[in-house]
């Protein structure tokens, strides 16, 4: 699959089989994250790798089950979080998302779907997943990002339906 493709094929997959994600799958999404750029090359990001299914379904419990079901039957979640120690600045925030979007790239080429729970900056779900984990305090939660292989997987590689992707309303040459 061309990077193109992934692209424009990727969605928000929320519902996902029970068959588990191979280790060695797992190895290529966590190289993807981290082949991402960063601010000054500080790679001031660390990946927590959550596969026991009781700690996915307390993250759920606690965040809420409105914005956080895809915890309930993810077989893997990847909490993505800064280092404000490493950052240069606070520019954790902009390569996390960055780490956070190659890993649900890589993993969609490999047929695995993924959904990003929103973190940063509510900082109530910080809270959680800082308690949750006993996180230092120089590291900071911004995504959570479940994967599985998708439940339905009809149109797993199929263009997305519904609004066109490209607004050109929002597309601006040379001047605003
Ligand atoms: C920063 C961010 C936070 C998000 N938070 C949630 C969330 O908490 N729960 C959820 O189910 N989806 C969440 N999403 C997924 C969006 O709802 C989804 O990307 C959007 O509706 C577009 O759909 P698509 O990903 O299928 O293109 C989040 C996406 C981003 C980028």
């Amino acid at each position: 699959m061309k990077t193109i493709e992934a692209i424009l094929t990727r969605k928000s997959v929320r519902e996902y089989s029970d068959k588990p994600i191979e280790e060695e799958v797992l190895q290529t999404i966590l190289k993807a994250g981290q082949a991402g750029p960063s601010a000054r090359n500080r790679r001031d990001w660390h990946f927590l790798v959550v596969q026991d299914s009781a700690t996915l379904k307390n993250m759920a419990g606690l965040i809420g089950l409105l914005v956080a079901s895809p915890l309930l039957h993810a077989k893997m979640a990847i909490l993505v979080l800064g280092d404000e120690k490493l950052s240069a600045d606070d520019f954790w925030k902009v390569d996390c998302s960055i780490a956070a979007q190659n890993m649900i790239l890589a993993a969609h080429e490999l047929g695995i779907g993924a959904c990003w729970i929103g973190t940063f900056p509510k900082e109530g779900k910080m809270k959680i997943q800082k308690e949750i984990f006993h996180l230092p305090n120089h590291i900071i939660p911004h995504s959570i990002i479940t994967f599985g292989y998708p439940k339905d997987d009809t149109n797993f590689f199929s263009v997305k339906e519904g609004k066109p992707i490209l607004e050109e309303d929002k597309i601006h040459r040379e001047k605003w």
